[in-house]
């Protein structure tokens, strides 16, 4: 079995002069993510972070969350997100291997397949530079059909940034993925998919995509407050920051836990 952790949204932002705060909220959050998932019993074989991992695409913000994600002694996977700058992502991951090989134009997709405890995790960039929402277009899905196509028997986890399915908060639907049906009909194509996963709503939910199971990921930051009337506008709310971890099994079973950050203890055993 896998065990995936999902770390998103992180929004690690800098300051007036460019340099980051050590004080600002997202560092601190993004700390005690860290310490949270590294205190679960069971270690996580592999994070994947899906995108907006900073704020402003500032070289000084990927410096700090490449610090800052270095007590992680597992392997970590990091994706863009509408906020995050593929160049200055790569340079900052210029000793990622996968990462490495997505080339060095700025156009060059983030995109990638890695193999995880025996795994197969497919990491997706569906960003569009300049805009809020989400698009893969042919070249991308290509890739991704191929990538999957290459290994038809082994589980496969797909993250994206913009989730494919629709969310209910239309701040968020109005900026989501405006080809989901084309990525469904490639995931229809692929049934060693069990689990499509994405960042983006700053909200733990749970829909369908092509009949598998699709997750969001809460924030390590802010939370998006569960209002579906307001049309055109979102709030942040004070709900607990968190994180997801994926249970991939060999025989292709996948369950998707939702853990908040924080120091939660046992309070007393159970017989
Ligand atoms: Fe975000």
């Amino acid at each position: 079995m896998a065990i995936i952790a999902q770390l998103s949204d992180i929004h690690l932002a800098a300051g007036r002069d460019g340099e980051v705060d050590d004080g600002s909220g997202p560092v601190r959050a993004l700390r005690a993510a860290v310490s949270s998932l590294l205190a679960l019993p069971a270690r996580p074989d592999a994070v994947v972070l899906t995108g907006d991992l900073t704020d402003g695409g500032r070289p000084a913000e990927y410096a700090r969350l490449h610090a800052l994600l270095s007590p992680l002694p597992m392997a970590v996977y990091p994706m863009a997100g509408n906020h995050d700058d593929r160049d200055a992502l790569r340079a900052a991951f210029a000793d990622h291997p996968a990462v490495a090989e997505t080339g060095s134009s700025p156009q060059a997709p983030v995109q990638y397949a890695v193999n995880v405890a025996g795994v197969r995790l497919v990491c997706c960039d569906t960003t569009v530079e300049g805009h809020p929402h989400g698009h893969m277009g042919e070249d991308r899905l290509a890739w991704l059909d191929d990538t999957l196509g290459a290994a038809p028997d082994v589980p496969t986890v797909v993250a994206t940034h913009h989730p494919p399915f629709p969310i209910g908060i239309r701040f968020i639907d109005d900026m989501g993925l405006d080809d989901s049906s084309a990525f469904a009909a490639v995931i229809a194509r692929h049934p060693q998919v069990v689990r499509v996963t994405s960042g983006h709503v700053h909200r733990g939910s749970v829909g369908s995509l092509a009949g598998r199971v699709s997750t969001t990921c809460p924030s390590t930051y802010r939370q998006l407050f569960l209002d579906l009337t307001r049309p055109g506008r979102a709030a942040v709310t004070g709900e607990p920051a968190g994180f997801a971890v994926h249970l991939v099994g060999d025989d292709g079973s996948a369950t998707t836990h939702f853990v908040p950050t924080g120091s939660y203890r046992p309070l007393m055993d159970v017989e």
